[in-house]
């Protein structure tokens, strides 16, 4: 691993369109924040950039509907979204703004040194045009008729109905979704970077020298090269944005997804006008980009290419990006309100912050989408974080008080038992477990382990029962009034102290471990520990002695309450009153394709089905048979023909190199004189159309389902 002297932290910068929600949060600026205060906890020299992207059509389309201005929209949001990351937590050393004037002056720079270097090539191109608005359209607001399935509301870059993507020239009968006019075509100039020159660089920079990326942003990179690069548009037609900084540009603006990265550069000028270069330009700053999936393609192809084509600038060491937060099982959609917002969050749970912070670290999308259920954060709240953390802290606080007035005992070394041992090695493997996982950008099993700890200190503490042994002192011994007479009152009372030191030293040990996830409850565990800032370095993880003892400690306070099936089920009733009805109500189509449960079988009957993952190698249409496809399917084992119904979904050239799962032990049948040796598995959607049941990641032919 390289020895870097710096680093620096990105997360995305969020639209200033709109506020942010569960899904950014968990996506992208969580784990960015519990990497930077990981690392700050490390006494590492580390800067952590926010920002607004206050540029891009979105927002001047929003401000035309609401009839405002651009900047009206985004000084609102900017607000919004700062409030709420300030609340939650995420500690920005700047959060800024792409409105700023240092902003305009950096990027434009920026660009002016591309076109001095002739890095663009200057074309002149057909745009669909909104005579009526006066305005050039991006494919997004461009509505028509589906080719391929007729939806009449497919958009000019995709139809959402059936998948395909699309060029606003496919489109039946566009319309321009701001005046509803058909847009006409009109000759505009551009800018356009030659990403096609930067494919060897790439291909070398990612694919040989950064293997160790997560596989879903090292699988995107791959497959974006492997299907080749285009030189790209870098300006756009507009009076929002940065103005091109060319003497013919008028109109024109930089594209938003040139500007915005820079961004992240104007934003450590900002913070640090006279050092920033430090942390741009000298090869041993880490750079890591934390972002969403959608982001991928910028963040590590065309970012990278534009710094390298300026050359003067280091180039990210990691782009860890997670995949999508679904919410209750759907996609979240802001134009449906289908969104848990942050700020309605922070007001609807005041003092909860960190509950949020927990449940989304524990959910995060890392590897795959995944969920965001109210009775999720409900579990996680009161059967983890209750019941586990706080149960433990709050146990070993009330005992402390009552068992040995307040004050950390004596820990009796000879006194103490493999059990009492055995939890500080439990301690230093946690924090050593710990290290391995944060290095790799696996904080959900990193905060796994942390509450895996307190549940270890609960089972401790259970087996101790110091509040057995107290039984034995008597009230008047524990208050420290009478010497200790017996043995076993000698025994009892080095049992209760060295279970309660222990317990105190891991209280200490799980602030620091859990400070960089839940900042707020270590600081209160930091005021219960009359302790100051400076023990929760990381340093200081894994010590057998952060409390001396006699040390007097405060009384406990609440870290976490409990959350009332009244307030989920609100949550669940604004959740669905957001959604329009048309929405909520399933479409007769929907209803129509869940077929009723087949009679229960029982195991025996299901293990006779030999199911496999193939590899369709060649596929052909069959003679005379509209619906029939003829496929060659690599088992691993061998190639085989099965004769499959899906001819009028798929085209045979879209499925080969395709995995699918085989039944392999179906008796042959003859179709249209064909011998078919299988069956493929197919899902049906709402809409009628199959899917290929297959796994998620590629992986050998022949691999047995069960
Ligand atoms: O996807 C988004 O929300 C973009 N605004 C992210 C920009 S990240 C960066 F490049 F600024
Ligand atoms: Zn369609």
């Amino acid at each position: 691993m390289k020895d870097y002297k710096r680093i620096l932290v990105t997360a995305a910068l969020p639209y200033a369109n709109g506020p942010v929600h569960v899904g950014h949060l968990a996506g992208c600026y969580l784990p960015a924040d519990i990497y930077v205060r990981w690392e700050r906890a490390r006494k590492k020299d580390i800067k952590f950039i926010g920002g607004s992207d206050e540029h891009g059509v979105p927002i001047t389309i929003r401000a035309m509907k609401e009839g405002i201005t651009p900047q009206d929209v985004v000084d609102k949001y900017h607000a919004i979204i700062k409030d709420s990351f300030e609340k939650l937590g995420i500690s920005f050393d700047v959060y800024s703004r792409t409105s700023s004037k240092v902003h305009h002056e950096t990027s434009a720079d920026f660009f002016k040194k591309l076109y001095d270097d002739g890095m663009f090539e200057e074309k002149e191109t057909e745009q669909y045009y909104d005579e009526e608005k006066q305005t050039f359209l991006a494919d997004r607001y461009i509505t028509g008729t589906c080719p391929v399935c007729s939806n009449p509301n497919a958009y000019g870059d995709q139809c959402e109905k059936c998948g395909t993507s699309l060029s606003p020239e496919q489109l039946i009968h566009p319309r321009s979704t701001l005046s509803n006019n058909p847009p006409v075509k009109r000759k505009t100039k551009h800018w356009y970077f030659p990403l096609n020159e930067f494919e060897p660089f790439l291909q070398q920079w990612i694919l040989e020298e950064h293997k160790e990326w997560k596989n879903n942003v090292y699988g995107q990179c791959k497959s974006w090269l492997s299907s080749g690069l285009q030189p790209r548009a870098m300006t756009r037609d507009s009076h929002w944005g940065v103005q091109v900084p060319l003497p013919d540009a008028e109109g024109k603006v930089l594209y938003v997804w040139f500007d915005a990265p820079i961004g992240y550069i104007s934003a450590t000028k900002e913070l640090l006008p006279d050092t920033w270069q430090n942390y741009w330009q000298q090869e041993d700053t880490k750079l890591v980009h934390f972002i969403g999936k959608d982001n991928i393609v910028f963040h590590c192809i065309i970012f990278p290419s534009m710094l390298k084509a300026h050359g003067k600038y280091v180039l990210p060491d990691n782009v860890p990006a997670n995949e999508f937060l679904n919410l209750e099982g759907e996609k979240v959609s802001t134009s449906r309100n289908w969104a848990v917002w942050a700020h309605e969050y922070l007001e609807d749970f005041p003092g909860c912050e960190d509950v949020l912070r927990y449940y989304l670290t524990t959910i995060a999308p890392e590897t795959k989408d995944s969920d965001f259920t109210w009775k999720g954060f409900q579990d996680a709240n009161n059967s983890e974080l209750v019941s586990i953390f706080g149960n433990f802290i709050n146990r070993t606080w009330v005992l402390m008080h009552k068992l040995c007035g307040g004050k950390v005992p004596p820990l009796h070394l000879e006194a103490m038992e493999d059990d009492d041992r055995n939890i500080f090695n439990e301690i230093k493997a946690t924090k050593h477990k710990m290290e391995q996982l944060l290095e790799q950008y696996k904080f959900r099993d990193a905060l796994f382990e942390v509450i895996d700890l307190a549940r270890k200190g609960n089972q401790y503490m259970q087996k101790k029962e110091p509040w057995i042994k107290a039984k034995v002192l008597g009230d008047d011994l524990l208050a420290g009034k009478g010497g200790l007479a017996t043995p076993e009152q000698v025994a009892a009372r080095q049992s209760i102290d060295i279970t309660m030191h222990v317990c105190l030293q891991l209280s200490a040990n799980l602030a620091i471990m859990i400070n960089p996830f839940l900042p707020g409850t270590a600081r209160k565990m930091m005021h219960m520990m009359k302790v100051v800032e400076k023990m929760l370095d990381w340093e200081n993880a894994g010590k057998e002695k952060l409390l001396s003892t006699g040390y007097n400690l405060r009384a406990p306070e609440l870290l976490f309450r409990k959350i009332e099936d009244a307030e989920i089920e609100q949550q669940i009733e604004k959740l669905k009153a957001g959604k329009p009805v048309a929405a909520a109500t399933p479409a007769p189509v929907e209803e129509k394709v869940i077929a009723p449960v087949k009679p229960e079988i029982v195991f025996d009957d299901f293990a006779k089905i030999d199911l496999r993952v193939g590899t369709i190698v060649a596929a052909e249409k069959v003679e005379k048979a509209d619906k029939l496809l003829k496929l060659q399917v690599d088992l691993g084992f061998e190639t085989r023909t099965i004769v499959s119904g899906i001819a009028l979904h798929f085209t045979p050239e879209e499925i080969v190199g395709k995995q699918v799962t085989v039944v392999v032990n179906l008796a042959p049948r003859k179709m249209r004189g064909i011998e078919s040796q299988g069956m493929i598995l197919m899902a049906e959607d709402a809409s009628g159309k199959l899917h290929f049941v297959n796994p998620e990641d590629k992986i050998n032919a022949g691999a047995g389902v069960s």
